[in-house]
């Protein structure tokens, strides 16, 4: 098995050029479903998760062709897709349950697996069925599988998400597009992610828009075209490298970003000492100043996003003083609390919140990835650490970022892979 080997204490001086958004490629993949057009997708991150969303389209019947790079592609979705998602391909990604919106709106019938749990949480998907089901689904849970059905196709509702969540806005409003009449989504996710696959899908001809504070409105059409569509960049890619940045007193340009969309991030690093200069795709971190402590809570957007919480602890870990962390969107998000604690952290977990103490020296250690961000938190902590850490399970690195290595080592890090 593949470990990362990393060789610590070295300040990352350099630029670093951020790429697709995972969590954007996901959903705008799983929306292809809809149509039996051509599509084109560019600024697909090569990382594990668009391979194994591919490889459940292509299980489907979708006709995909990849360029040289991979990070482009053409697909077709003819009318022959098949209406079955495995358990095989979805229960290593969670975002394989996005298949059963498109499938139900286009065919009337998904038989899709469950994604099952998950280190970080439960991570049900109720709110998903529950809502499809207000657009006239009927459903039944059979070992595992969704057996869903829409006998009289689509119909546009009201529906009101009991909680706000990422996956299930993305499902309804991708089903609802090809829906009779319109559909109006309450409590919405508003995640950047969530208006990028609306600016695909209304590039693609659906008719969608936002009419005020997390509502969604979307007519349904038939009328689809061929579209062309460049996947935005990933935010949490670039919230971890300006992290790095920061907490290895280096000096990192991150390129291809807009910084508005991730505001929140740079105000909390400014206001716990990060200097940070912005220009209109890049942004540039530099960490000689000291590190503050910090109380904090993860949310929805525009909040402090929980796929940030384990990096962001990593550099709290060095602040000046006693920080808090209080977990808002998963029950069970601290795993790597008890692997940074082996490499000298003090941090004390009650729930969902994290008590962390600052002023902390890391050393080197072997360690063990629990989950994708947990992960990279890992790696973020032994490049501080003087001496070689050897972190295992990277599969789970490799889910989320790519080219991790290279991007690091291109900007002075001592890191390999090993097996
Ligand atoms: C997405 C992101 C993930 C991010 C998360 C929160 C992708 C592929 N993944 O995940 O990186 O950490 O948003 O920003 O985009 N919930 C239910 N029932 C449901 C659905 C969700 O109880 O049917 C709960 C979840 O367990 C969790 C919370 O709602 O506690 C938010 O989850 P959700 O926003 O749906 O996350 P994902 O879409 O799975």
């Amino acid at each position: 098995m593949e470990k990362l080997q990393v060789i610590g204490a070295r300040k990352l001086r350099g630029n670093i050029k951020i790429s697709g958004s995972k969590n954007s490629s996901l959903p705008i993949l799983a929306a292809t479903l809809l149509s039996n057009k051509k599509i084109e997708i560019s600024n697909l991150p090569k990382v594990r998760d668009i391979k194994t969303m591919l490889l459940l389209l292509s299980s489907l019947g979708a006709k995909i062709k990849q360029n040289s790079q991979y990070n482009s592609i053409t697909i077709e979705n003819s009318k022959n897709i098949k209406t079955f998602a495995s358990y095989n391909l979805v229960k290593t990604m969670r975002a394989g349950i996005l298949v059963l919106g498109p499938l139900l709106a286009r065919f009337g019938e998904a038989k899709v697996s469950l994604p099952g749990g998950c280190a970080i949480g439960a991570r049900p998907v109720d709110i998903h069925l529950k809502a499809l089901s207000k657009l006239g689904v009927k459903y039944k849970i059979i070992q595992g599988y969704v057996h869903a059905k829409a006998p009289r196709g689509l119909i546009g509702n009201k529906i009101r998400f009991s909680k706000i969540s990422v996956g299930a806005t993305e499902n309804l409003v991708i089903a609802a597009c090809l829906a009779k009449g319109e559909t109006t989504l309450y409590n919405c996710a508003i995640e950047p992610e969530i208006k990028d696959l609306i600016n695909f899908l209304k590039k693609m001809g659906c008719n969608i828009k936002f009419s005020g504070k997390r509502i969604i409105k979307i007519k349904g059409t038939q009328n689809l075209q061929n579209v062309k569509y460049k996947i935005m960049f990933d935010r949490i890619e670039a919230g971890t490298y300006m992290i790095a940045s920061f907490l290895t007193g280096g000096n990192l340009k991150i390129c291809n970003v807009n910084p508005k969309i991730i505001n929140t991030e740079i105000k909390i690093l400014k206001k716990i000492g990060a200097k940070i200069k912005i220009k209109q795709n890049e942004i540039n971190v530099s960490g000689k100043n000291e590190i503050k402590n910090i109380k904090l809570k993860t949310s929805p957007y525009p909040g402090f996003p929980t796929d940030l919480q384990a990096q962001l602890m990593v550099l709290l870990c060095k602040s000046n003083g006693q920080s808090v962390i209080n977990e808002k969107i998963f029950e069970n998000r601290f795993m790597h609390a008890s692997e940074l604690n082996r490499m000298g952290a003090k941090i004390k977990v009650f729930g969902n919140k994290a008590i962390i103490q600052g002023n902390i020296i890391f050393k080197p250690a072997e360690l063990m990835a629990t989950d994708l961000r947990a992960s990279v938190s890992l790696v973020l902590a032994a490049l501080t650490a003087k001496g070689k850490s050897i972190i295992n399970r990277i599969y789970h690195l490799d889910r989320g970022y790519e080219n991790i290595e290279k991007k690091l080592r291109n900007v002075g890090a001592n890191i390999k892979r090993i097996s």
